[in-house]
């Protein structure tokens, strides 16, 4: 022990042929279990957690490219320059969005009117890609026929090639109605302005009025961000939580997250303040506001689209426990008072399977999805905790096994994953018998890598696991994305996989965050206004997500799981459908290690090939970046393999999976 200690010292020391050397003469056995294939691993196993931070809903994967295009901010002209005769009025024909802009010629034809929108952070173009506006108009009173130009412009150019793109639309009727046209960007661009001149005498009214890329995910019309739905879609995620987090609890009751104000017609989706705008008051966005074009609808039907499990959370009659004192009345709907928050999860239910003969089962078909969207999970309530979580909780638990035994209920284990709102929490929620607790941990490295066994020993009895919300941070103050981070996350989630008999489901948090509005990091997908880029830690989840098996296979070192011996970690499980073992292996050393795996108890002459996909890096301290968005990426290639066992060396740093036909 002690010549492998002082080795270990040389070895990390920087001398890499003396660790080369050592590494291969010091082998370690893994013991995979192969004749030993265990509990299923759920579909729902590894996920998608969505919330408007950091501008992930609107000026992020919600393709809507004006801000306040209902001009219903409390500022009401707030992300919007206006020149000339503009004036805001308030009988438009949206009664929850009753706001619009009138534009009056000025009475000199040099002295224009009209309209400038800032985007979000500037509107984003693609060279050649369409981008539809369209607006609510109608000429001004007294008004037959007045015509508007639209412009993509560069607001920082002072010549003639401010004007990128331009269109002019007439607007023929004094009712209300919606015009369209499309503008094709001559540039890449990715500051860009929409500008709108009236160009007639003659005066009109302006309401919701949007931009959207033509080619929007899946083509729909209030559609995403193509690059950014394709990100999840290659996560492969089996469960798609929404819509949050801290926001469907609002500050107070009445900012709360309210689904039914999230579908129907978007231009009459009232707008709802985000928590995020203000919490941290050196990331201070004003601006940031929730339009709620991405909705329950949009949620639903990405969901499946992307072939995840939608897992919709809701409100318990709380507003958010960090922001008010625990015998805050205000922030809190007596228990005798709940039945409309219950109705709404009911309604929900109704919303996402119900028959289009039921008021929000034909909702759902008038939104253009007749099909059901086979809702089977509700989580109530976000990070709850204490007794007016549960006696709320118990409420909704009552009214839902009666009414939907067939849902999955989804219960809160509060903000950390230890202490004692925890400890009061777990007891509880085995009483109430909900399916599954959300669990929410973001800590430092130190955690990550010594929690590894941390559900080895859960009960099997009772509520499975949901890890809700976790990420590693960097300690020392680095709670930002790099490698280092995402290895850990490997490493943990060995645990995960190894114990998927009772963790069915675990989502990492945040998702998304606009490089220039986010509130809160590390991330799994940052962005601009035209790029993306995929963190270290969207691809540790990637690989989780499309190396899931079918089967859990136990692994041991001495007889022990691994969870840290020797700084390696491992996990295997069973593919039925591809007839492979997928072995994960994770070295956090400085060194490279030598692993011999032994297939024991496996039948036949043992594989006959396989591929090999390795994540790793010295640069411990580096993420991929806008600019370098390949900078650390998994390397596949085959694998030669024959018979029942496999020596390899995995280097230093490196999350390692073995795919054995
Ligand atoms: O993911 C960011 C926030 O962290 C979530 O909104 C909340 O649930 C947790 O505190």
């Amino acid at each position: 022990m002690l010549t492998k200690k002082l080795l270990f010292t040389t070895l990390l020391s920087g001398c890499t042929l003396v660790a080369s050397a050592q590494a291969s003469s010091d082998i370690k056995e893994l013991d995979v279990q192969a004749n030993k294939i265990g509990a299923s691993v759920s579909s729902t196993m590894y996920g998608i957690f969505f919330e408007d931070i950091n501008f992930a809903a609107d000026g992020g994967l919600y393709a809507e490219l004006v801000k306040n295009r209902s001009f219903e901010f409390p500022q009401h002209f707030m992300g919007w320059k206006t020149f000339g005769n503009v004036t805001l009025q308030k009988d438009g024909p949206f009664n929850r969005n009753p706001h619009y802009a009138r534009l009056t010629y000025t009475g000199h034809r040099d002295k224009h009117t009209g309209l400038d929108n800032e985007g979000f952070f500037g509107i984003g173009l693609h060279k050649n890609a369409e981008y539809r506006f369209s607006v609510w108009a109608r000429t001004a009173p007294n008004s037959s026929k007045s015509s508007i130009r639209v412009e993509l412009i560069n607001p920082a150019s002072m010549a003639e090639t401010q004007v990128l793109v331009s269109q002019k639309l007439d607007i023929v009727s004094g009712d209300w109605k919606k015009y369209e046209v499309v503008l094709k960007s001559p540039v890449d661009f990715a500051k860009a302005h929409l500008r709108i001149f009236l160009t007639s005498r003659e005066g009109v009214d302006l309401e919701h009025v949007s931009l959207f890329p033509v080619d929007t995910w899946k083509g729909h019309k209030n559609g995403m961000r193509k690059d950014l739905a394709q990100a999840l879609a290659d996560l492969h995620p089996g469960v798609f939580r929404f819509p949050g987090g801290c926001i469907v609890e609002g500050t107070e009751l009445k900012d709360r997250y309210q689904w039914k104000n999230t579908v129907g017609p978007t231009e009459n989706r009232p707008l709802n303040s985000n928590r995020w705008e203000y919490t941290f008051t050196n990331r201070y966005y004003p601006d940031y506001f929730q339009s709620y074009g991405l909705g329950f609808f949009e949620y639903f039907q990405l969901a499946e689209e992307i072939g995840a499990a939608p897992l919709p959370i809701l409100n318990v009659g709380l507003a958010c426990e960090y922001q008010n004192a625990q015998d805050d009345k205000k922030a809190q709907v007596p228990l005798d008072s709940l039945d409309s928050y219950i109705q709404d999860a009911l309604d929900l239910i109704e919303f996402a399977n119900g028959g289009t003969d039921t008021k929000w089962g034909k909702l759902r078909a008038d939104m253009g999805h007749p099909a059901p969207f086979n809702l089977k999970y509700l989580g109530i309530g976000n990070e709850q905790w204490g007794k007016i979580y549960v006696d709320r909780l118990a409420k909704f638990v009552t009214v839902l096994r009666k009414k939907h035994p067939e849902i999955q209920l989804v219960g809160s284990s509060g903000p950390s994953a230890g202490g004692k709102e925890f400890d009061y929490l777990w007891p509880e929620m085995r009483k109430l018998k909900v399916d599954l607790v959300d669990e929410h941990y973001y800590a430092p490295e130190k955690w990550f890598i010594g929690n590894a066994g941390r559900y080895d020993n859960y009960s099997r009895k009772g509520p499975k696991v949901f890890a809700g919300e976790y990420a590693c941070h960097g300690a020392n103050g680095k709670k930002w994305n790099h490698f280092e981070a995402s290895l850990y996350e490997a490493a943990f989630m060995t645990g995960l996989e190894r114990n998927a008999d009772v963790v069915r489901m675990a989502t990492y948090a945040p998702l998304f965050a606009h490089v220039e509005g986010w509130q809160w990091r590390p991330d799994l997908i940052w962005y601009d206004n035209t790029r993306s880029v995929r963190s270290c830690s969207y691809y540790v989840q990637q690989l989780y997500g499309m190396n899931k098996g079918t089967n859990v296979v136990p692994v041991k070192y001495e007889n022990k799981n691994v969870i840290g011996q020797d700084g390696l970690y491992a996990s295997a499980v069973w593919d039925k459908n591809n007839k492979e073992y997928i072995v994960k292996v994770v070295n956090i050393k400085s060194v490279p290690q030598t692993v011999k795996l032994n297939f024991n108890g496996l039948k036949g002459k043992g594989f006959t090939n396989g591929e090999v996909i390795t994540y790793g890096s010295d640069k411990l301290l580096e993420d991929n970046t806008l600019d370098k968005p390949e900078n650390i990426v998994p390397q596949t290639s085959t694998l030669q393999v024959s018979g029942k066992s496999l020596t390899k060396e995995i280097p230093a740093y490196t999350f390692v999976i073995y795919k054995l036909k």
